[in-house]
């Protein structure tokens, strides 16, 4: 873990809080994971929460209070909370958690943080691999304090993608799974890993040329929006209207190669 912090010295305080934050969160992931869990549902059946949720998610609040007591937070578990200043915390303390649950090892901690509507930092964590994903505007994008850029793929047919479907996928307004469809029709290799905060991290390290989904609610985009552009990818809506986090709009996170044959799929209208 120390060689982890050791690299991010280049980062301003409040991002190195950020990974503190999201580097405790991983730790109590790491502990829980394929230990005795006590789950229930949210929002639909397959929409699980277990107390490692919310134990990730008050460690992450804490931490980041005792450091800026002046902090709002907008967390899945317990939605906004906090003084209203000026800077707002967004998180996801365990993206993923219907693989955690089921002892899948795919999961994550995601931490942005955002001021006056600009996402200024992001971190996303992988605790069972310890890969740590940071971005910071206007420095760069980083694993493991090493620069990511994302994939000089320009053909979509030569293309990984990534993709989710939201909890409400029946009565989801935005026919994912027909787009969905489209795009399998490519023949290209498409993957559902379960945690998107990952996908879009995955996308900024050049490991997927793309990442689509419908319906992403902030804390599971906020710091992967900023990782795939500090990386120099493109996020935009599907139609490639200017996308914004807590706009829950489909999401077209890419390499920017391979954007304009993406959207021109993904907006085509279905029956
Ligand atoms: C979910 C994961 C999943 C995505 C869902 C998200 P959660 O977050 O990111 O990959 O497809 O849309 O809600 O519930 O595991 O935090
Ligand atoms: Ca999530
Ligand atoms: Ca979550």
């Amino acid at each position: 873990m120390d060689a982890i912090l050791v690299e991010t010295k280049q980062f301003d305080y409040l991002t190195l809080i950020a990974i503190e934050a999201a580097l405790e969160a991983g730790d109590i992931l790491r502990k829980g994971f394929g230990s005795h869990l006590t789950i229930s549902s949210k929002e639909g059946k397959h929409n699980l929460v277990t107390q490692y949720d919310t134990l990730s998610e008050k460690a992450i609040i804490e931490l980041l209070r005792s450091h800026v007591p002046s902090s709002h937070f907008l967390a899945e578990e317990s939605g906004a909370s906090g003084a209203k200043g000026d800077f707002l915390w967004i998180i996801d303390p365990l993206d993923g958690t219907v693989n955690f649950a089921h002892q899948i090892p795919f999961f994550s901690v995601s931490v942005a943080l955002e001021q006056k509507g600009q996402i200024l930092c992001g971190v996303i964590y992988h605790p069972l691999q310890q890969e740590l994903f940071v971005a910071e505007r206007g420095k760069g994008a980083f694993l493991n304090g090493v620069s990511l850029r994302v994939s000089p793929v320009s053909q979509i047919d030569q293309s990984i993608l990534a993709t989710g479907f939201p909890y409400n996928l029946a009565t989801n307004p935005y026919h994912c799974i027909e787009h969905f469809i489209d795009i399998m029709k490519l023949g290209i290799p498409v993957r559902r890993l379960g945690s998107a905060a990952l996908d879009l991290a995955y996308t900024a390290a050049g490991r997927f040329e793309g990442f689509f989904e419908v319906g992403l609610s902030p804390w599971d985009c906020a710091a992967g929006v900023l990782l795939i552009e500090e990386a120099g990818g493109k996020v935009t809506s599907w139609n490639q209207s200017p996308f914004s986090v807590h706009s829950k709009k489909p999401i077209l996170a890419t390499n920017g190669l391979i954007h304009q044959a993406a959207s021109a799929i993904l907006s085509r209208s279905v029956p």
